[in-house]
């Protein structure tokens, strides 16, 4: 089985194909995965500006998809679906990738799959490695930070979220506020090499409270208010605080995911969502699951932040199961995971 898949939630216009093998087990094989960021459009405005991200999306989407099938070696008629992401996101992106996966569809009639962007990030991981259902997943991006329990495609039982900001605005915050450019992810991480982690004591919001929900926005404002005393044109004072900051939120992640795994025991503790990129934040939660006796899995780097193959895989898991949507799909700006549950909803430790 073959899919191809398009995502174009925020600033990343992406496709990818990948092969799926038979039954409904993991581990795929990516025959095509091309990425345009559309960095150089957003970066002057330091974040990204949804009608411009709408407008990069619907200038590139097409030349991508004849890539990403000139990559393969494959024509559409070749497939056995064609998967977009259908939200949560910026709208005006998502309309365009939607409408272009449902035009594929319908011309080669081929099924439609709308994938839910938080879906793809939760099952990316069975493209590349052998993890069965359930499993224990951090989802940490720029929009969401929540532990879940996966159980299977659109089978999810949300234990936390986070009551303000998501894990990834923290770094973006952080790196914007230190001048150090966008996406502030990679680069808080690269500025944190070498510094002292100890060094700043930040707060660590929820730390060793019950549950599993996070919070962010204090440790946004401490941030803040640290670099306002910083003394100017201070490289070790930023490396020190890059450390100490990403030290703080690996204590936040790691506290809470420890409560998750007390409460839902996993063998596996998955990591997903563009922070899962970050190498020192995988080996607080590596470490964190050995103390628990489970494994932590992450997809590669490559495949953490946003990209087509995720949304691929989600389409090939879905239908396999029959899950296939109809030409009708309404594109959704806001589109929950497991909408039964509430902030604070959770069991609680
Ligand atoms: O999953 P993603 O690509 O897009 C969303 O769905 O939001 O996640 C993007 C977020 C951004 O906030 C970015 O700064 C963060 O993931 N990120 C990182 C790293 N790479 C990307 N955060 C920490 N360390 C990284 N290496
Ligand atoms: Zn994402």
């Amino acid at each position: 089985m073959r899919v191809l898949g398009i995502e174009t939630s925020c600033d990343e216009t992406a496709v990818a194909i990948v092969e799926a093998p038979a039954g409904t087990g993991p581990v795929g094989r990516i025959l095509a995965n091309v990425v345009y960021s559309q960095l150089t459009e957003h970066r002057r405005f330091g974040g990204v500006v949804p009608e411009i991200a709408a407008r990069a999306h619907l200038e590139r989407l097409d030349g991508l998809v004849i890539e990403a099938l000139a990559e393969a070696g494959l024509g559409l008629a070749d497939l056995d679906g064609i998967a977009a992401t259908g939200g949560p996101g910026l709208i005006g992106g998502v309309l365009v990738g939607v409408m272009t996966g449902k035009a594929l569809a319908f011309a080669h009639d081929k099924p439609f799959l709308a994938i839910n962007h938080l879906e793809g990030h939760a099952l990316s991981v069975r493209l590349t490695e052998q993890v069965d259902f359930p499993y224990l997943l951090l989802l940490a991006s720029g929009g969401h930070c929540q532990l879940l329990t996966v159980r299977g495609p659109g089978d999810f039982a949300r234990l936390g979220t986070t009551i303000d900001d998501a894990a990834g605005e923290c770094f973006d915050k952080t790196a914007k506020l230190l001048g150090l450019g966008f996406p502030g992810g990679p680069a808080v991480e690269k500025a944190a090499v070498g510094g002292d982690p100890q060094r700043f004591a930040l707060p660590r919001p929820m730390w060793r409270k019950p549950g599993c929900d996070f919070s962010f926005s204090g440790l946004k404002t401490a941030v803040r208010q640290t670099i306002e005393k910083l003394p100017p044109n201070d490289p070790r004072a930023v490396a020190d605080l890059c450390a100490s900051f990403q030290r703080t939120v690996g204590d936040v992640l790691a506290d809470r995911c420890g409560n998750a795994l007390t409460l839902a025991p996993s063998p596996t503790l998955v990591v997903a969502g563009g922070v899962a990129a970050n190498v020192y934040l995988r080996g607080r939660l590596e470490t964190l699951a050995a103390s628990h006796g489970a494994r932590l899995v992450a997809p590669p780097i490559k495949l953490c932040t946003d990209n087509g193959a995720m949304i691929a895989w989600a389409g090939v898991e879905r239908l396999r199961l029959g899950l296939t949507d109809a030409l009708d799909f309404r594109p959704r700006p806001r589109w929950p995971l497991d909408p039964g549950a509430g902030v604070g909803a959770a069991v609680r430790v």
